[in-house]
């Protein structure tokens, strides 16, 4: 796990571009977090350092928004309103995981079904302190050494 402090907007950016050259299609980020932790910041800001033009907004009343205009399929979720597992298999999302790179804010009700996770970011904000805590998948581990 690497702990890592957000002390601005421009960190957080700054870790999504460090993470948007190195991620390839099938992909899947999982964004933990309280409300307001940043999670939808994060992903806007890949979509961003991955060639997205259009605005990334937060997807949580659609739970599902994919983007093809930048270098790769982006598929961004908001399982905030998930409320069954059914729910999840009715958007699809398995049989297009290995196309694109997978964002997943809520993930909490799909961890179970998830076939992987490449990264697991958690986010915290105590008010005053951001901080990402990441958990690469074992074939990732040596990036954040
Ligand atoms: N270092 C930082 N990183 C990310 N966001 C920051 C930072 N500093 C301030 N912010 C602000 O905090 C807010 C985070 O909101 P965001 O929508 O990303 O949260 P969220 O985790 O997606 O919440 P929700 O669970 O409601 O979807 C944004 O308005 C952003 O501008
Ligand atoms: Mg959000």
């Amino acid at each position: 796990m690497k702990k890592i402090e957000l002390r601005s907007e421009q960190d957080t950016i700054d870790l999504a571009n460090f993470l948007a050259p190195i991620l390839k299609p099938g992909d899947v980020l999982t964004l933990k977090g309280d409300l307001g932790s940043g999670k939808t910041f994060f992903a806007k800001q890949i979509g961003k350092a991955l060639g997205v033009e259009a605005e990334i907004d937060s997807p949580s009343f659609v739970l599902f928004k994919e983007y093809h205009c930048g270098r790769f399929p982006l598929y961004h979720l908001d399982l905030y309103r998930l409320k069954s597992e059914e729910e999840l298999f009715d958007l699809g999302i398995f049989d297009m995981l290995e196309s694109g790179i997978t964002l997943i804010e809520w993930p909490e009700l799909a961890l179970r079904l998830l076939p992987y996770q490449t990264y697991g970011l958690v986010f915290h904000f105590d008010g005053q302190d951001r901080w990402v805590e990441i958990f690469p998948d074992s074939e990732h581990q040596r990036l954040f050494e």
